[in-house]
C-alpha cells in the first residue's frame, strides 16, 4: 500500500513519485505530524527504488521523485511556528534533529529528488527544497530563510545546505537578512534551475523526470550516492571514492546492457541491477 497521510499525498504513475505537503490551512507548514507521514513516505520510496528488496512490483517501483506543495500560493510556509512557539531548550533540539533526519533522508534517497517549488519556500520550506536535487520553480515562488525575524536560526540544515546551492557569502548573507527572494533573483544566484509559469510546473517536473527515467537508475542513484559523499571530502579522497564507485558499477546488468545496447545501436533495457 502507498502510504497516505493527513497532510501529504503520495502518488506513482510509470515510475514517477509525487510527493505533496497539503496542508492548507497553515500555507503547508511542517509540524511534526507532517513530518512523520513525510519520514513514512520516504521509507516506502527508498524500498521501491528499482533494484531494492521490495520492488518486485513494477508498478510500484519508483524512478524519479517530484517533492512539491499543494495549492497555487506556497510549496511549504516554513516549520509550524504556533506549535513551535512554546518549545524549550531540549525540544527545540528534538525538533531540529527530527526535521534534520526527514531533510537527510531526502537527500540521501537511492532516487533523484526534484522540488517543483510552486509558492512560499520559507524556513524550512526552503530547506526541503535545498535538500532535493535541484529545483525547479514556478514564476510565483518565494525563497527565504527568515527565521532571524523569529528570533531563531535555520533548524533544518539551512546553516550547511544553502552555501552549496549559492556559495556561502550569499548564504550568510540571506541568513543574517531574513531577506526573501523573488524566483528571477533565485534563478540568477543558481538556487534554482529553472523556472516556469505555474501552470505548467508539474509538467516540466515530470518531463525532467521521465529525461532522466530513460537512463539505467542503477547508474542514476550511484551518480547521487557519490555527489553527496564527495562533497565534503579533500579532493585526493573524492577522485579516489569516484573510481572506486566508477569500478564498482563494471559487471552490472545496467552496465553490461547500456554498453551492448550503443554497440549493437539499439535501445537499452536497463533493470537497476
Ligand atoms: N507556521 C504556522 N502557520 C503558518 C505558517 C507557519 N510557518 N505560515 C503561514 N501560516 C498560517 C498563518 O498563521 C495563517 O493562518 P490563519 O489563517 O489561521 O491565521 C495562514 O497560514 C495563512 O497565512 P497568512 O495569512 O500569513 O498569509 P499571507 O499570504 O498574508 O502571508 C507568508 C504568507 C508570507 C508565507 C506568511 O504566512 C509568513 O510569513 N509565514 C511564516 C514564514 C516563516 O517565517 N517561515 C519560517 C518558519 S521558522 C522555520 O522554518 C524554522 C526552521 O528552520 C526549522
Amino acid at each position: 500500500m502507498i502510504p497516505q497521510g493527513e497532510n501529504i499525498k503520495l502518488t506513482v504513475d510509470s515510475g514517477i513519485a509525487i510527493l505533496t505537503i497539503d496542508r492548507p490551512k497553515a500555507l503547508n507548514a511542517l509540524n511534526e505530524q507532517t513530518l512523520h507521514e513525510l519520514k513514512s513516505a520516504l521509507d516506502w520510496l527508498e524500498h521501491h527504488a528499482a533494484g531494492r528488496e521490495g520492488s518486485n512490483d513494477p508498478s510500484k517501483t519508483v524512478d524519479v521523485v517530484i517533492f512539491t506543495g499543494a495549492g497555487e500560493k506556497s510549496f511549504i510556509a516554513g516549520a509550524d511556528i504556533l506549535e513551535m512557539k512554546d518549545k524549550d531548550y531540549q525540544q527545540g533540539e528534538r525538533f531540529a534533529r527530527f526535521g534534520q533526519s526527514v531533510t537527510r533522508a531526502m537527500e540521501l534517497l537511492p532516487q533523484p529528488i526534484i522540488a517543483a517549488v510552486n509558492g512560499f519556500a520559507l524556513g524550512g520550506g526552503c530547506e526541503f527544497a535545498i535538500s532535493c536535487d535541484f529545483i525547479l520553480a514556478s514564476e510565483n515562488a518565494v525563497f527565504g530563510q527568515p527565521e532571524v525575524c523569529l528570533g531563531i536560526i535555520p533548524g533544518f540544515g539551512g546553516t550547511t545546505r544553502l552555501a552549496k546551492f549559492v556559495g556561502l557569502p550569499r548564504a550568510r548573507e540571506l541568513i543574517y537578512s531574513g531577506r526573501k527572494l523573488k524566483a528571477q533573483e533565485a534563478k540568477e544566484i543558481g538556487l534554482v534551475n529553472e523556472l516556469v509559469p505555474l501552470a505548467q510546473l508539474m509538467d516540466r517536473a515530470k518531463a525532467i523526470a521521465k529525461e532522466i527515467q530513460k537512463n539505467s537508475p542503477l547508474a542514476v542513484s550511484r551518480s547521487k550516492k557519490i555527489m553527496n559523499l564527495v562533497y565534503s571530502m579533500p579532493m585526493d579522497l573524492a577522485l579516489r571514492e569516484e573510481a572506486m564507485q566508477f569500478g564498482s558499477i563494471f559487471g552490472s546488468h545496467d552496465q553490461r546492457e547500456g554498453m551492448s545496447a550503443f554497440a549493437e545501436k539499439r535501445p537499452a533495457n536497463f533493470k537497476g541491477e
